[in-house]
């Protein structure tokens, strides 16, 4: 089986990241890019990010999670934390979050350190969401291997009928984690491959250094 992608290529035109006229707090120019790209693009799900993470087994692996919330101190998402990623993060806090804007023709990668959030605020996000989510929650234990569909579907019934009328309270190993970042890196396709790319990066006194990189 072979397929040759050598003529799969796209150029990259519509936008450009220069540091006059961007701001020189990187969660700030963050803030403006995810408004920019929820406003007058359609990527289907903006708030799709991949996050990369240590594995116990010595690899990296990465998988998409949304993230929910981002402030001056982080970017929040919600999992299982007992899942292969939670396990990897409590064993390693150090994680690779990114973002593929296609539309935009933009990426976002940010190293930052995960940490669990206060049980009360994934209490509050928990009971935010629909009855469904929460019943799939409390019904998977993400990363474990099932016997069949058959098993969770079981399982759902029975947790519907448990909490019939009643509040859905949330697993204990269920919550969220925020990323704190040490680096971000701002990618602008651009014309002939050469591309903008910004990259902040703390440094010790927790200031944030700005510096453009080479395509
Ligand atoms: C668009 C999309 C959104 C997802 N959002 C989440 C999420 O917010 N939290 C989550 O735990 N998994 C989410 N997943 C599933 C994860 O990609 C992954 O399958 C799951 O978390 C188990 O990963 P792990 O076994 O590596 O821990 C999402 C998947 C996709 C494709």
């Amino acid at each position: 089986m072979e397929k040759d992608l050598s003529n799969y290529r796209k150029s990259y035109e519509k936008k450009e990241l220069l540091e006059s006229t961007i701001s020189d707090n990187p969660m700030q120019l963050f803030q403006t890019w995810f408004h920019e790209v929820d406003t007058h693009y359609d990527e289907g799900e903006n708030n799709a990010m991949t996050i990369s993470t240590m594995g116990l087994d010595g690899y990296p692996k990465s998988r998409v999670v949304l993230l929910k919330k981002f402030t001056h101190e982080g970017f929040i998402f919600y999992t299982n934390y007992e899942s292969e990623k939670g396990k990897a993060i409590t064993n390693n806090p150090n994680v690779c979050l990114s973002f593929f804007w296609y539309q935009a023709e933009r990426q976002v990668i940010i190293k930052g350190k995960a940490e669990r959030i206060s049980e009360t605020m994934s209490d509050g996000y928990f009971e935010s969401r629909p009855r469904g989510s929460q019943l799939g929650a409390s019904v998977s234990h993400q990363s474990e291997i099932v016997e069949n569909r058959e098993v969770l579907e079981e399982k759902l019934k029975q947790l519907e009928a448990k909490y019939e009328g009643k509040e859905i309270p949330r697993p204990s190993y269920w919550g969220g984690f925020i990323v704190k970042p040490v680096e971000i890196e701002f990618w602008q396709g651009r014309a002939n491959r050469l591309h903008d790319r910004i990259r902040f990066k703390l440094d010790d006194d927790y200031n944030w250094q700005m510096d453009r990189l080479s395509p």
